[in-house]
């Protein structure tokens, strides 16, 4: 675990202000204001990375909306995906004939966002869509695909604003790059 208790500090560069994350908040909310008008939809949260984001989002939508959360994970405590992806908490909604909108932090090889939909899919819902704060291309396996997002970003592992390394650093309130020597210690443990 990184030595550090000042979450700041493990901080390369930021990539995104409060200010940035809060503009991609209302472009994207009036996007889904006028794409969701006149439909109920379900907004599935993809637990844990999404909370923040979810919640800043849906406060830019003037659409009559429930919200609802699913929580998968690939990652485990890795930095790469496992690759096969587990379903750790199931939805308290029936999704039956609903719009669903999943909100996820970050797109990578796409593995968990194809699992979500089509597993909403499979129950029957009326559409399933996505909206992502953050599209990494780079290491794409799935053709899945991100019918929103806020930005696209590099190859580069990213914290913050409910982003996680080794579950840490969520609550920063900012997304930054992490100092590479973080990573290090990590796997050199
Ligand atoms: P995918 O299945 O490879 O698309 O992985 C998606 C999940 O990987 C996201 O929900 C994040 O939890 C995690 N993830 C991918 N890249 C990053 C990153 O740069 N920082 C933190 N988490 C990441």
């Amino acid at each position: 675990m990184p030595k550090t208790d000042n979450i700041n500090s493990i901080i390369d560069h930021k990539l995104f202000t409060e200010e940035d994350i809060h503009n991609m908040c209302v472009k994207l909310g009036k996007q889904l204001t006028a794409d969701y008008a006149g439909k109920k939809p379900l907004i599935v949260g993809a637990l844990k990375g999404a909370i923040f984001f979810l919640t800043d989002l849906v406060r830019e939508m003037d659409v009559k909306a429930e919200i609802d959360f699913l929580d998968v994970s690939s990652y485990g405590d890795e930095m790469e995906s496992s690759g096969e992806v587990k379903l750790i908490s199931d939805l308290a909604t029936d999704v039956k004939d609903r719009d669903v909108l999943i909100v996820e932090d970050i797109v990578d090889t796409g593995l968990t966002l194809e699992y979500m939909k089509n597993l909403l899919k499979k129950r029957g819902a009326r559409s399933v869509k996505c909206c992502v704060l953050l599209n990494k291309e780079a290491n794409r396996t799935s053709d899945v695909e991100v019918e929103y997002y806020g930005s696209k970003v590099g190859n580069e592992f990213v914290v913050g604003y409910g982003l996680d390394f080794m579950n840490y650093y969520r609550n920063l309130r900012y997304i930054g790059v992490l100092k590479p020597e973080i990573i290090k210690l990590v796997n050199n443990k």
